[in-house]
């Protein structure tokens, strides 16, 4: 999004345009915090959805990714093995078979601040904007123990099942800035995917998860300036950041 540069004048036309600014960021925020959605539902009839690309692969392809635990090999997963199986599941989109968040949702407030005579937009959020597949085993789990009226949800809840998977689309914050977007019939952008499967056996944090997008490369063998993974096991060393602390996610 382009913020045009504000023109310095008088004082008072200063004061009056800050104001303006503090205006329109409290009404993009209480906007946000209302928990509105792009409108997209009339966007959906004029556009083509993508869907998986090879159903009789993917369908392949989820059951080898859901079983991580064949990959093992002398007490190594074998991501550079695993992870090339990810690689096709996400880039044939395998996962728009599954149930899904009905739309993209922000995942943080998005703000606007006047800096000498100019507008610095900053976005808070987790993961940009974002909209949630579900496999079967996941979202069996999720309706039985995350009803709508949480206290009715099941006391000593099992985490999720191992072989449940979820994919998290991400595009640019904030959700404005997709307005009459039909997110069914876009990829995500440059800001990518993310990838996660339950076993608590073969992984240490109970899930392997990972980023996947433009520029992704497998984490094993390791790069040459050996980053922190964004891909592999146990959450993978950049997801446990914030998401070690849980047992279920
Ligand atoms: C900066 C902290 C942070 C990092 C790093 C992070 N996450 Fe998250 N993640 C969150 C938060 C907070 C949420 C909940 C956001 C919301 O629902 O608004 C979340 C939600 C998710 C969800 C959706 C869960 C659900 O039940 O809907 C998935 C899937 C996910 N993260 C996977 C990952 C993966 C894989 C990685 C690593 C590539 C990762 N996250 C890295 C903070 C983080």
């Amino acid at each position: 999004m382009r913020i045009p540069k504000i023109r310095s004048g008088s004082w008072t036309r200063q004061f009056a345009l800050s104001l303006g600014v503090l205006t329109a960021a409290a009404v993009l925020l209480v906007w946000s915090t209302a928990g509105k959605t792009a409108p997209q539902a009339s966007a959906c009839t004029t556009c083509k959805p993508l869907k998986p690309a090879d159903e009789q692969r993917c369908a392949q392809l989820e059951e080898r990714l859901s079983r991580p635990a064949r990959f093992v090999a002398r007490g190594q997963a074998q991501l550079d093995k695993y992870e090339p199986l990810m690689q096709e599941f996400m880039e044939k989109l395998c996962y728009r078979a599954w149930k899904h968040d009905t739309t993209a949702r922000d995942t943080g407030p998005y703000t606007a601040t006047l800096v000498d005579g100019q507008l610095k937009a900053q976005a808070y959020n987790q993961h940009a904007v974002s909209r949630v597949w579900y496999s079967t085993l996941m979202f069996e789990w999720m309706e039985r123990y995350r009803p709508t009226d949480e206290s009715k949800a099941p006391s000593n809840q099992p985490a999720p099942p191992n072989g449940a998977m979820m994919v998290k689309e991400m595009w640019t914050p904030p959700l404005a800035r997709w307005a009459g977007t039909c997110f069914d019939c876009v990829r995500p952008d440059g800001t990518g995917a993310v990838f996660w499967t339950r076993d608590d056996i073969t992984f240490s944090t109970g899930w392997f998860g990972s980023w996947y997008g433009p520029g992704w490369a497998p984490d094993w063998p390791a790069g040459a300036s050996n980053p922190l993974t964004g891909s592999g096991q146990g959450s993978s060393q950049f997801c446990v950041n914030c998401h070690a602390a849980t047992i279920s996610a």
